[in-house]
């Protein structure tokens, strides 16, 4: 099994899918360390009672954003991560990092991208009127949220919906698409090249799969 490192900043939703993913025998991977920036993230704890290792490397601690990116790869670096998964994760990150894992580093970003990169991503649908809202996998380069799309999933945004309501209804669809991609990753079926995302070397459409 591939080594995987997860990313997180707070609950830890998906990190917990890929948890269930991987006890369920669904991904070829071992989840080698669970790393937060957040000493307080809920995931931890999660991830610790699952029996995976998890390392804290606060943003606090460290003078700029690249000597805290420098941190990050050493310690992932150390754990053996092959593809790291950005899961809640809610710094942004430098070139530091993004160098050093390009190709191998996955984020998911709760928006129909590239509608809504950045925060407030439901808040920003229900305000444009939307009729439908959804979630995408994609990876990371230096444009934040502006990575190629691998995957995508839609949910109709229903007319007394909030932003709570609509997350919930987003993040279900979450759970399933982004073992999947990491999946199709760990295959050997999926590619970042100059040229986008290659999904068994055909080049994945600019919204990603759907
Ligand atoms: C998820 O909805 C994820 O898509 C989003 O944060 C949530 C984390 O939940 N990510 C971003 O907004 C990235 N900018 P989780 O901790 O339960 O997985």
């Amino acid at each position: 099994a591939t080594p995987i490192a997860i990313l997180i900043s707070g609950r830890g939703s998906n990190m917990q899918a890929f948890i269930d993913a991987v006890q369920a025998g669904e991904l070829g991977a071992r989840i080698a360390l669970v790393l937060s920036n957040n000493p307080d993230a809920g995931g931890l704890q999660r991830a610790r009672e699952a029996g995976i290792d998890t390392a804290v490397i606060n943003h606090r601690d460290y003078a700029s954003r690249e000597d805290f990116d420098a941190a990050m790869v050493a310690r992932l670096r150390e754990a053996g991560a092959e593809l790291v998964i950005l899961a809640g994760f809610m710094r942004i990150l430098t070139s530091v990092f993004i160098t050093a894992f390009s190709g191998r580093l996955l984020n998911i970003h709760p928006s129909l991208l590239p509608k809504y990169p950045g925060l407030n991503t439901h808040q920003r649908a229900l305000d444009a009127g939307d009729s439908e809202a959804g979630v995408t996998v994609h990876f990371v380069t230096e444009e934040l949220d502006g990575g190629p799309p691998v995957l995508q999933a839609r949910v109709p945004v229903e007319p007394d919906d909030t932003a709570d309501t609509l997350a919930a209804r987003v993040i279900v669809e979450e759970h399933k698409i982004y073992p999947l991609a990491a999946q199709w990753y760990l295959e050997g079926r999926l590619q970042l090249s100059d040229q986008g995302a290659f999904l068994d070397g055909e080049r994945i459409p600019e919204g990603g799969i759907q």
